[in-house]
Parts: structure tokens; C-alpha cells; sequence
């Protein structure tokens, strides 16, 4: 079966190994299993849990412990609302595999994480696109929507807070998306990676789950809880559907690691403290980028509301992989090519890393803008 390469993930394999100051990173900054125990206060007593564990398939849709600590992040949700996956890149694509058959209408937006428009498109599905438009702070024109939700829409897909736009849809808007799909039968999956971190606010923000009987959020343990080494993610939704989920699952996960599972359990456990920690990251690293974008000439953005990365529009006639090769061979950073995410002539930044890796990275930016400014106009370079 064909399918188009997924274009970030291509990006990051090619080049995230080679770059000294990453930018491209969309995790907040990882924690050390040290740094996570420390938090659990588990250092004297975490030998004598792993120990004695017998090294099964363990509890195959996850564990009674760990899907009621998902269950937990929703208001509306018991474990058996919960599935456990491969990270969340699992968890959506057995959503699609579960519900899209050819022909199927499936509604989705650009910029978004592409196994959203590219799994559908791979399964035959009638694809339509909604362009999220920067005028519209990213966030989707709701009639543009409607029109396209036909009586055979299957499903619409959205993502909440957005890769890679950072913008976050409050719950007026994703109720108004729930009521399109309920018109028609459709479901509604919102990939819900980045929920958890924003830049107002303690609380966390509503989930489709929690919204609709057919919404389904996607989630996992790597950006938000800064645990993308567990490989830890889930689905969460009506439990006919996460019936229906199970019959394709045991096909290709059979169960998560045991390990993992146990270490997530503990994170989400501790969820307040890991989430206060990446509040913080995250609001501080934005402010750091907001004044850099004030400073740079040649640099606009939409701020981010909401996690970890944000789409930078450079004024450069030059296409954003060359503009991003470039600029790793001159200073050794990192971004990710909008042309890789379907949005040309932007790049995107992941800002919730290392704060001095950030700064320095900026920095080296900033010297990369000029000798490009100098270049490209070099008679407003020397005023
Ligand atoms: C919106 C979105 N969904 C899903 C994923 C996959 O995340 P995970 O590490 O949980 O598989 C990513 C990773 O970048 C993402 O940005």
C-alpha cells in the first residue's frame, strides 16, 4: 500500500543527530529516570518494585493502574474508556485503521501532524483539506468546516493545542466541531499530544473525549510529561470504540513494555509536579523567543497559546529546506523546513528544550538572519 513519506519524521532522522543546538525538538526538555524518580520521591524504593516483575506481555491493553491514571487527566472517563499504544503516532494510527474504509469522507487540517491527512489519504479515503490560515491565528474557520462535513463524513480530525502553531481551540470551538460531526453521525478524533502545557492557566483544557459520545483523544507521555523515551501513549473514548480499537490492536501491539507502563504510571501519578516544572519551561522559553522575534526584522509569528513549538515566518525568498540546511551548516541549529509540514516559506521552532541551548541557538540565529539580510539586501545591511 502506498503512502506519502512522513515529511518531519524524514527531517529529524536526516538531521537530528548532526546539529548541536536543537530547535527542531517538540518534547518539553526530557526527564532523566533520576530526574522522574526524584519527583516521585521512589529512589530508595523503586529496585524493590521492578525486582520482583516478571517480564510478560504483561496486562495487555495496559494496566488497570496506568489506564485509571489516564483516565483521570478527562473529567467524563473510567480505565475502560482506555487503551495504552505505542506513543501517540500508535494511538492515531490505529484509530485510522479502526474507522476509515475507502471512500469514506474524512475531514482534517493543514499544518497538523501528517499521519492526519496522509493515513486517510493512504486508505482511499475521500481527503478534504482545511487550510488553517495565519489572519485566523490558526485556529480553523468553523464554516469552512461545515461545508466540508457531508452526510458521509466518517470522521474529522483536528489536533488541540496545534502542531505546529502552538494555537489551542477553547471549548466553544471544539463543542461547535463535536455538534458538525453529531449532525452526521462522524466521528471526531482530536490529537490532544501537547494538552497540558500552556501559557495561561493551571487547569487543563477540555478534551473531545469529554465532549462528545463519538470523540476520541489521542495522547501520550512524550511532550507534556517530557517521557518520550517510554514510547507511552493512548486512546480515550466511547467503549465500543475502544472495543473495536482492541480488534485491530492485537494485530500489531499485542501490549505495551511493562517497564514503560509501570514508569508512566508512576509519571502520571506525580502529573501536578511535572506539569508545574513544564509550565514553566514552556512560559519561560516563550517569553525568551517572543523578545527574539521583537528584535528580528525578518521574523513574524502567530505566538503560541498553547506547547512546545511555533511556525516562523522568515521574509527570505528562499525555500524553508534550504533556508534550514543552510543555517545548520553555518551554526549548527536546528529547525524544521515548513516544507516539510506542508507550510512553505515558514519554519518551525520547538522552544520547551534546554533554556541555554535556546538562547545560544538564538543567538547563533540572529548572526545567521544577518549575513542572509547582508546578502539579500545588502544596501539595507550597511544603513
Ligand atoms: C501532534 C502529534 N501527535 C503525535 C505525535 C507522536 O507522539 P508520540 O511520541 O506520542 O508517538 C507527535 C510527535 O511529534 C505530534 O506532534
Amino acid at each position: 500500500m502506498k503512502i506519502k513519506p512522513f515529511g518531519v519524521e524524514i527531517w529529524m532522522n536526516q538531521y537530528e543527530t548532526q546539529c548541536v543546538y536543537n530547535l527542531a525538538e517538540t518534547c518539553v526538555e526530557s526527564l532523566t529516570v533520576a530526574q522522574l524518580l526524584e519527583i516521585a520521591g521512589k529512589h530508595n524504593v523503586i529496585l524493590d518494585e521492578l525486582l520482583p516483575l516478571k517480564l510478560t506481555y504483561g496486562a495487555i491493553e495496559g494496566t488497570e493502574r496506568l489506564r485509571g491514571n489516564v483516565a483521570a487527566l478527562y473529567t467524563r472517563q473510567t480505565a475502560e474508556n482506555v487503551t495504552i499504544t505505542h506513543g501517540a503516532i500508535g494511538a492515531n494510527a490505529l484509530v485510522y485503521a479502526t474507522l476509515v474504509e475507502p471512500g469514506d469522507r474524512v475531514v482534517s487540517i493543514v499544518p497538523t501532524y501528517q499521519q492526519h491527512y496522509s493515513i486517510p489519504e493512504s486508505y482511499g479515503a475521500d481527503l478534504q483539506i482545511h487550510k488553517l490560515r495565519e489572519e485566523n491565528g490558526f485556529l480553523p474557520d468553523l464554516d469552512e468546516i461545515k461545508r466540508l462535513v457531508t452526510p458521509n463524513t466518517k470522521l474529522i480530525a483536528v489536533n488541540n493545542p496545534n502542531n505546529p502553531t502552538g494555537s489551542l481551540m477553547d471549548r466553544a470551538m471544539m463543542q461547535r466541531i463535536a455538534d458538525m460531526a453529531a449532525s452526521c453521525g462522524a466521528y471526531v478524533l482530536c490529537d490532544e499530544v501537547y494538552r497540558g502545557v500552556d501559557q495561561e492557566g493551571e487547569a487543563l483544557t477540555v478534551s473531545m473525549a469529554d465532549l462528545y459520545e463519538r470523540g476520541i483523544s489521542t495522547g501520550s507521555m512524550s511532550k507534556a510529561f517530557s517521557l518520550a523515551g517510554l514510547r507511552l501513549g493512548w486512546i480515550v473514548g466511547h467503549k465500543d470504540l475502544i472495543h473495536a480499537v482492541s480488534i485491530h490492536r492485537d494485530y500489531n501491539t499485542i501490549s505495551v513494555g511493562m517497564l514503560d507502563d509501570h514508569f508512566a504510571a508512576i509519571a502520571l501519578e506525580h502529573r501536578d509536579a511535572i506539569l508545574a516544572r513544564n509550565r514553566a519551561i514552556v512560559r519561560t522559553n516563550l517569553a525568551i523567543l517572543d523578545r527574539w522575534v521583537a528584535g528580528e526584522p525578518a521574523i513574524s509569528y502567530v505566538k503560541p497559546k498553547a506547547g512546545t513549538i511555533a511556525l516562523l515566518k522568515y521574509d527570505f525568498d528562499m525555500p524553508s529546506r534550504e533556508f534550514c540546511i543552510r543555517l545548520l551548516e553555518a551554526e549548527g541549529v536546528m529547525f524544521t523546513p515548513g516544507s516539510a509540514l506542508d507550510m512553505e516559506g515558514y519554519v518551525r521552532i520547538g522552544y520547551a528544550n534546554n533554556r541555554a541551548v535556546l538562547e545560544e541557538g538564538l543567538a547563533r540565529v540572529s548572526r545567521f538572519l544577518k549575513t542572509l539580510s547582508a546578502q539579500s539586501h545588502p544596501a539595507r545591511a550597511k544603513a
